[in-house]
């Protein structure tokens, strides 16, 4: 279990699509979950998928009480979802500012939709089933979004709206 290196934009395998994970309750697994938990807190995020640390698989994690990052954000339970499928739930999408481990420094306005199904399964090979909106739908389609090589700023329709949280958000960490 260790804190593993970050990749930062411009590192082509943030662009791959992972492949999904076939073997549950495994010890690599394990192994892999435990660095990303690690991983994730050391940075103070709330949430991290696998291809973030170089790890072509569909893992991501997600969860906070309360984070520095989004002071103003309701709890989500920390969550390890693997193999995820997103449906939408309507049509409703909403603004909001979104941050990201390979992208430090940086938030952008990102148009996700509102409320969405998820369904995923956990390290040990049990379903995940559960239909959330705001902050929580947010999270899981950014997390989601990096199994398919994509970056919150190719989401961003406004690129005057982004910049640097320093300037955005005097009040915040970056
Ligand atoms: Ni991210």
């Amino acid at each position: 279990m260790a804190v593993q290196k970050l990749l930062r934009m411009g590192d082509p395998r943030l662009l791959e699509i992972a492949a999904p994970v076939r073997d549950f309750d495994t010890p690599a697994l394990h192994v892999l979950i435990a660095d990303m938990l690690d991983t994730m807190a050391a940075a103070g995020g709330v949430g991290l998928a696998a291809p973030q640390i170089g790890v072509g698989l569909q893992v991501v994690i997600f969860g906070f009480e309360r984070n520095e990052r989004y002071p103003e954000a309701e709890p989500v339970p920390l969550t390890c979802l693997l193999n995820p499928q997103i449906t939408p739930l309507g049509e409703d999408e909403e603004l909001g500012w979104e941050g990201c481990l390979s992208v430090p420094g940086l938030r952008g306005e990102v148009p996700r939709y509102t409320r969405i199904r998820y369904q995923g399964l956990t390290p040990a090979g049990e379903l995940i089933d559960r239909t959330v909106e705001g902050f929580h739908a947010r999270v899981v389609q950014h997390e989601c979004d990096h199994l398919i090589g994509r970056l919150y700023p190719t989401r961003m329709r406004d690129l005057r709206k982004f910049g640097f949280t320093e300037e955005l958000f005097p009040d915040l960490r970056a």
